[in-house]
């Protein structure tokens, strides 16, 4: 997936598909996240969740990882630099110490990768996190014909505009439940077809 041609129009083209259903969600955890420590933030993409979480918390310590250099400029421009350590690397062979995050964020990142890549993404990313550690999920659900039916023609977006590979929705409830995480809340938007969901360890 390469994000650099969209990074800059991401916004806009979020706006007019989606409303501020999906800037809604990404928000919603966050007056729970005022206490976290270390955040490891995957594929934030131009940095507006980030950007909020430091606003929010005034300690928090966080690492960006995105695989687009555009996005990782964006992300920079919005954040700033006091308190992140901004790296463009894949997230699949991270290489950070263990057991050092307490909160992990992956907003409609998920959806970048196939069942296997997440497995083996979800099991290296819990490795990193400490053991009261939180993770919050921003994600599409294809519950109803009619989500399933807008998810893949976003699917057939992000192929055309990123070369996204990936083209289906993979769960990612039962390989976070099975790396020790716990889903303790979770909202919707849109009858189901967005979801932002708190799992904790
Ligand atoms: C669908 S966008 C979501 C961006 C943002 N999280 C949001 O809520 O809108 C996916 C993001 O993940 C990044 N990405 C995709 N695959 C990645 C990988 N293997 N490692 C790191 N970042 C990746 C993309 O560059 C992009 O910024």
């Amino acid at each position: 997936m390469n994000c650099d041609w969209i990074a800059s129009h991401y916004w806009w083209i979020e706006r007019l598909g989606m409303g501020r259903t999906l800037e809604r969600r990404r928000r919603w955890f966050l007056p729970q996240l005022k206490n976290a420590r270390r955040a490891l933030v995957l594929g934030d993409g131009d940095g507006r969740f980030l950007r909020q979480l430091l606003q929010q918390n005034s300690v928090v310590q966080a690492d960006y990882v995105d695989l687009s250099s555009r996005m990782l400029e964006l992300a920079r421009k919005k954040a700033g630099v006091d308190r992140v350590v901004y790296r463009r690397a894949d997230a699949r062979a991270l290489e950070f110490a263990q057991g050092e995050y307490d909160l992990i964020s992956t907003h409609f990142f998920f959806d970048c990768f196939d069942s296997q890549e997440l497995e083996a993404l979800i099991a290296s990313v819990a490795a990193r996190a400490t053991p009261g550690a939180r993770w919050v999920v921003s994600e599409f659900r294809t519950d109803t014909i009619a989500a399933r039916m807008l998810v893949r023609a976003l699917y057939l977006f992000f192929r055309i505009t990123t070369d996204l590979r990936n083209q289906s929705l993979a769960d990612h409830r039962p390989i976070l439940s099975a790396n020790g995480f716990r889903l303790t809340d979770a909202g919707y938007s849109r009858g189901g077809l967005v979801v932002s969901e708190l799992w904790e360890r």
